[in-house]
Parts: C-alpha cells; sequence; structure tokens
C-alpha cells in the first residue's frame, strides 16, 4: 500500500475503551515503532504503551510540541471530542513537523461541540434531519415547545460525553428539561445554547466513515444502545453497548448516507474552508422517509470502534496514516469475523455518580473465551495493584463470530465471567439484530 516502510512512532491521546481498542490493533502493525499513550492509568493502555513523560494539559501547548519532536512522532491520533474540540490538532500540526495528525482542527470538532452550528451547516447543505430550532433564551425556547403538538427533543448543544440529550414523555417534561439544561446548567456551559427538535421514530444506527479532507471510506455500521436500562429505558448515556454490522446492512441506504449526507457535509466544511481528517460520525435515525441525521460526531464512537476493530482486518497503522496524509483511495480494508457484538459494563450510579474504587474480579477469564476480547474503559490499579472500578463505564466485553448470533452468546459468556459490587449491564445489546430473527 505504501511506499515508505519506516517504522512510526505513534501518540494515542485518550484513557478509555475506544482508545485501548485502537492501541490494541495498533500494536498488530508491522510498522509500529514506540506507541506513547497519554493515559497510562487504563491498565489496558499501560499494557501496549509507554506513558507520556510530560503533562499534557492542552493549555501549555509547548510541552506537547516538545515531547513529539523529542520522541519523532510520526503520527498522533486523537481519540475523544475534548482535546479535538479545543484544538490539539491545530497545536501539534505545526508545518514542517513532519507529523501526521489523525482527528480534525477544532473549526472541524465543532461539527460536533456546537450542535447549533451543526445544524446549521447541516440545513444549508440541505442534509436529511430531525427539523429545529436554536435558542439562547430559556424562555423563547419554552414558549416554542408549548406551540408543538407534540413533545420535542431538548439538547444542550456544546459537549456533554453524550448525556446532554433529553426525550421528553410530554411538554412538561420538556419544559423541565429547558430548566435543567439552561437554568439548572446540569451540563455546564454546554447548555447556553440548546437546540430544540422534532423527535424521530425508527431505528437508530452509527455510520462512521474515514475522511482525508477529500475522500471518504464508510466502515461497516454499527447499532449503538444509547439508553441505560433494557428495551431503550431510562437515561441516555455514552452508549451501553453495540454491534456490527448493524442498524443499516443494506447497501443501497449505505450509498443514500454516503451521498445525502456524508457528502454533502464534507463539501459544506470545505466550502468553509476546513480540511477535516479522521472520522465523520453519523448519529441517524432510519425513519420511513429515509436515514436523517441526529447528530455528528468528529471521532470514533464509543463503544462503536470497539466492535469495529474487533473485525477490522487491515494494518490500523497504515490506514490512520493514509487518513491523515490524504491518502484514503489507497487504503482497503475487510471485515473479518462477519458480527461483533460490545457489551458495556458499568458502575452502579452511572450516568449520575459513578461508584469508584471497587475491585473487579473476573477479567482474565473473560479475556480468555475464545473470540473475546476486554477493553478497559473506566479502571485503574489501586495502591494494591488490584483492578478497581474508575469510571462510569467500566470494561467493554467484545465476542466476535461468524454470525451475529455467536457473536453475542460469546460476549455475554465473557460478560458474565465479570464480576463486583453494582456491576450494571443491559442483557439486551443485539437482541433485535436483524440477523437474530428467528434463531
Ligand atoms: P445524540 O447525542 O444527539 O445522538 O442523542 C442521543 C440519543 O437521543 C440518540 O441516540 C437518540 O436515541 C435520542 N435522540 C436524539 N435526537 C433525537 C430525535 N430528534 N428524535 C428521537 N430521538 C432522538
Ligand atoms: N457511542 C456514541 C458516541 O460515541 O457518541
Amino acid at each position: 500500500m505504501m511506499q515508505n516502510r519506516e517504522s512510526v512512532n505513534v501518540l494515542l491521546v485518550g484513557g478509555g475503551g475506544r482508545e485501548h481498542a485502537l492501541a490494541w490493533k495498533l500494536r498488530q502493525s508491522p510498522r509500529l515503532g514506540n506507541l506513547f499513550v497519554t493515559n497510562p492509568e487504563n491498565p489496558g493502555l499501560a499494557a501496549l504503551g509507554k506513558p507520556v513523560d510530560v503533562p499534557m494539559d492542552i493549555r501549555a501547548p509547548f510541552q506537547f510540541q516538545r515531547f513529539c519532536d523529542k520522541n519523532n512522532i510520526g503520527l498522533v491520533v486523537i481519540g475523544p471530542e475534548e482535546p479535538l474540540a479545543a484544538g490539539l490538532a491545530d497545536i501539534l500540526a505545526a508545518p514542517g513537523a513532519g507529523r501526521a495528525i489523525f482527528g480534525p482542527g477544532a473549526a472541524g470538532a465543532r461539527l460536533e461541540a456546537d450542535k447549533a452550528w451543526a445544524k446549521q451547516l447541516m440545513r444549508a447543505a440541505s442534509v436529511p434531519m430531525a427539523d429545529g430550532r436554536t435558542f439562547t433564551d430559556p424562555a423563547a425556547a419554552k414558549m416554542y415547545i408549548e406551540t408543538r403538538e407534540d413533545p420535542p427533543v431538548v439538547k444542550a448543544s456544546g459537549l456533554a460525553k453524550g448525556k446532554g440529550v433529553i426525550v421528553p414523555q410530554s411538554t412538561a417534561e420538556a419544559i423541565d428539561a429547558i430548566d435543567r439544561i439552561m437554568i439548572k446548567r446540569e451540563f455546564g456551559e454546554a447548555g447556553r445554547t440548546v437546540v430544540v427538535e422534532e423527535r424521530l421514530e425508527g431505528h437508530e444506527a452509527s455510520v462512521l466513515a474515514l475522511v482525508d479532507g477529500r475522500t471518504i471510506y464508510v466502515l461497516e455500521a454499527c447499532q449503538d444502545h444509547k439508553r441505560l436500562g433494557e428495551n431503550d429505558t431510562g437515561p441516555n448515556t455514552g452508549g451501553m453497548g453495540v454491534y456490527c454490522p448493524g442498524g443499516i446492512t443494506d447497501d443501497a441506504t449505505i450509498a443514500q448516507v454516503q451521498s445525502e449526507v456524508l457528502v454533502p457535509t464534507l463539501d459544506a466544511l470545505r466550502r468553509d474552508g476546513i480540511d477535516f481528517r479522521g472520522v465523520l460520525y453519523a448519529g441517524l435515525m432510519i425513519t420511513p422517509s429515509g436515514p436523517k441525521v441526529l447528530e455528528f460526531n468528529a471521532r470514533f464512537g464509543d463503544p462503536e470502534c470497539q466492535a469495529l476493530m474487533a473485525r477490522f482486518d487491515a494494518d490500523l497503522l497504515e490506514v490512520l496514516l493514509a487518513t491523515a496524509t490524504r491518502r484514503l483511495d489507497e487504503v482497503e480494508i475487510n471485515w473479518k469475523p462477519a458480527a461483533s457484538c460490545c457489551i458495556v459494563i458499568a458502575a452502579e450510579g452511572y450516568p449520575v455518580k459513578p461508584r469508584t474504587g471497587v475491585p473487579i474480579e473476573g477479567i482474565d477469564a473473560a479475556a480468555a473465551v475464545p473470540g473475546v476480547q476486554v477493553f478497559h474503559a473506566g479502571t485503574k490499579r489501586d495502591a494494591s495493584g488490584a483492578i478497581v472500578t474508575a469510571g462510569g463505564r467500566v470494561l467493554n466485553v467484545v465476542g466476535t463470530g461468524d454470525s451475529m448470533g455467536e457473536a453475542r452468546r460469546l460476549a455475554y459468556q465473557a460478560a458474565d465471567l465479570i464480576r463486583f459490587p453494582g456491576k450494571v449491564m443491559r442483557r439486551d445489546i443485539g437482541a433485535k439484530a436483524p440477523a437474530l430473527a428467528g434463531q
């Protein structure tokens, strides 16, 4: 695929299950030199990479830049949305430094970090989406809600770790959502502006595409499960589980998403002078009148990434490098095995106040199940070296197989071996996968 076969040192930014999965896949590349990780407190990342030995504070970017220069970093991979929105890619893409950056600059990351702006861009580009309006005045937002026949969805415009969306059951609840987001500021500054939009019916799909500024490479579609509880009940979370392929499994709908959503969005970004290199992630509702955008993200989904990496049959380092250096047209990716299912194991209290410091048992036994990968999302080692909970989403257990039924069975077989007090996990991840019907 490439002429230059020299080894490449990689800096991986981020500390969750998504980054553990990326590190695991990067490690399989014969071209990988040193892998540096910003979050070695994640035991999964600590086992695969070297810790970055300077404070990674985005407000003091010189340390970052000097670290990259000193360690001859050829590729920086930025996982989470916060550093992307804060402009880390811009800071590290120093001209002449010879570093490739996987992940858009702040201007591109705005697609995720500013939902009001993203809606404006989509409207201008005629991208199908939920109709909606943006408000900075709570009274005006409430008045608008009262004029609607059905209660609309209320979203904090800024970044809220996937939790800033309220899907009310009644008009009173929608009005309360305005108070929670704009007045009580439950999601902090992210709630300065709200988006109020029509509630769409259908099923959801996550379509992630690699984008090198020009070329789009659509990855296998996934279906996430955003609600905390089984049968899609309870509060929204960052995602409780994913299966892949899922959400969309026919080529015609994928082609429609590419031509009606991804291409016009990328064109609109380019017209604004934004060179987007990284993952363009469309969160979609597949409605009776076709796919419509619920949100964009400017990064790999978490846990979509874990389910994708388990099936990704290509050299991830080459692919990320090609994306970051505008050579995506040279890439070929295969998907093997045929199906994956990722179960998120969360801590008691998630998504409000997860209980941390709880010792976890059975990780090694789960990881030993054939066809299963276990990724660390919110764990750490305590003073005695034992692995304990350290975040809301604690572990991701990914089963793979030749069918979704097998992938799912293995994932639950392994996930059941992991034990800790207060463990939370949905038992219905992938239960509605079309391939399972009748099984
Ligand atoms: P978002 O972060 O915008 O994807 O929203 C989180 C979740 O809220 C989505 O995955 C949907 O389950 C739900 N949601 C968001 N917008 C809408 C909408 N317009 N209609 C129905 N459900 C929605
Ligand atoms: N799993 C949804 C997200 O990463 O935003």
